[in-house]
C-alpha cells in the first residue's frame, strides 16, 4: 500500500474527483478527513469505505471559510496524530463570462472557493508541517483552464492563481522538505457543470470552439491515479510541477 497510515485532508470529497481521490487513497491505506458541504454524500462515502483500508472521517463545511479549513486540519492531527498530505480539490465553475460581462458576485464566489479556501488550508497545513519538522505534501487541483481558455475569465484567473501559489509554496518550503504540486485536468466527467448555472452566451460561444478540439472526456479515477502518484514516494523528486492530465487536449 502506497499511503499506509498517512494522514490526509481531501476537500471536495462528496463528488467527482475528490470522491475518487478519497476512494483510491483509502484503498492505499490512508486515513482521511473528507471535507465538503453535503453531509449525506460524505457519510455514504465513509460507510462504503469502512472495511476497505484506512479510516474516512466526514467533515462538513464550506472550504471558503478560514475557520473550517483550520478545524479540518486540526481534526486530522487530533484523530490521526499528524498531517501528511493536503489535497485542495474543491472547486466551482464560473458562468463562462468574458471580463466585460463579469459580475462582482461571481468574482467573489469563485475566488472564495477556488483561491481563498486553498490559501487558508495551505497556510494552516504548512504551519503544521513545520511544527512536525519532517516535510509534508500538498496537491492542488488547478485546471487546463489556467493555461488556456476553457471557461470564463474568473475561473481561468482563479486556477492560474492556484498554479502560482503551487510554485511559490514549492520553492519557499523546498528547504523544509515540503512538496507542493498541482494537477491540471482537462475535461473530466463529474458534476462540475451543476455549479455553472446559466452560461453567459458571449463567453459560451467563444469557449465552444475550444471545447470542439477536446478529446473524449476523462474519468475522475484517472485524476485519482495522478493524485496518488503525487501523494506517494513515487513522485519524491517532483516539486512545483503542474501535471497536465488532459488526454492530449493542450497538445493540439
Ligand atoms: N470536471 C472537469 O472537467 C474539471 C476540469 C479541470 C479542473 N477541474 C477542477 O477539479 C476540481 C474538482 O471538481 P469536479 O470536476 O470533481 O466537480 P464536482 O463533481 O462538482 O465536485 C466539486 C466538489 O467540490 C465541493 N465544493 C464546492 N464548493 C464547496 C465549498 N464551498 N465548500 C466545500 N466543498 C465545496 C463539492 O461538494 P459540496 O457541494 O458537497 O460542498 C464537490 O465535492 C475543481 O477544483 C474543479 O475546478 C474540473
Amino acid at each position: 500500500m502506497k499511503l499506509n497510515g498517512k494522514s490526509v485532508v481531501v476537500t471536495g470529497a462528496s463528488s467527482g474527483m475528490g470522491k475518487a481521490i478519497v476512494e483510491r487513497f483509502a484503498k492505499e491505506g490512508a486515513n482521511i478527513i473528507a471535507v465538503a458541504r453535503r453531509k449525506e454524500r460524505l457519510d455514504e462515502l465513509a460507510e462504503a469505505l469502512k472495511d476497505n483500508g484506512g479510516r474516512v472521517i466526514p467533515f462538513v463545511g464550506d472550504v471558503s471559510k478560514e475557520e473550517i479549513m483550520n478545524e479540518a486540519i486540526d481534526l486530522a492531527v487530533k484523530e490521526f496524530g499528524r498531517l501528511d498530505i493536503l489535497v485542495n480539490n474543491a472547486g466551482i465553475m464560473d458562468d463562462m463570462s468574458p471580463i466585460g460581462d463579469v459580475k462582482n458576485e461571481k468574482i467573489e464566489q469563485v475566488f472564495a472557493v477556488n483561491v481563498y479556501g486553498p490559501m487558508y488550508s495551505m497556510r494552516k497545513a504548512v504551519q503544521v508541517f513545520l511544527e512536525q519538522g519532517d516535510g509534508g505534501n500538498i496537491i492542488n487541483v488547478a485546471s487546463l483552464g489556467a493555461m488556456r481558455t476553457a471557461a470564463g475569465a474568473v475561473y481561468g484567473a482563479s486556477k492560474a492563481a492556484i498554479v502560482s501559489l503551487t510554485k511559490n509554496t514549492a520553492y519557499m518550503y523546498m528547504p523544509n522538505g515540503i512538496r507542493c504540486n498541482a494537477i491540471a485536468p482537462g475535461g473530466i466527467v463529474t458534476e462540475i457543470s451543476t455549479s455553472m448555472g446559466m452560461p453567459n452566451m458571449n463567453g459560451y460561444n467563444r469557449v465552444k470552439n475550444v471545447m470542439a478540439t477536446a478529446p473524449a472526456p476523462g474519468s475522475a479515477e484517472q485524476i485519482a491515479s495522478a493524485a496518488l502518484f503525487l501523494a506517494s514516494d513515487d513522485s519524491s523528486y517532483v516539486n512545483g510541477d503542474v501535471l497536465l492530465v488532459d488526454g492530449g487536449w493542450a497538445a493540439g
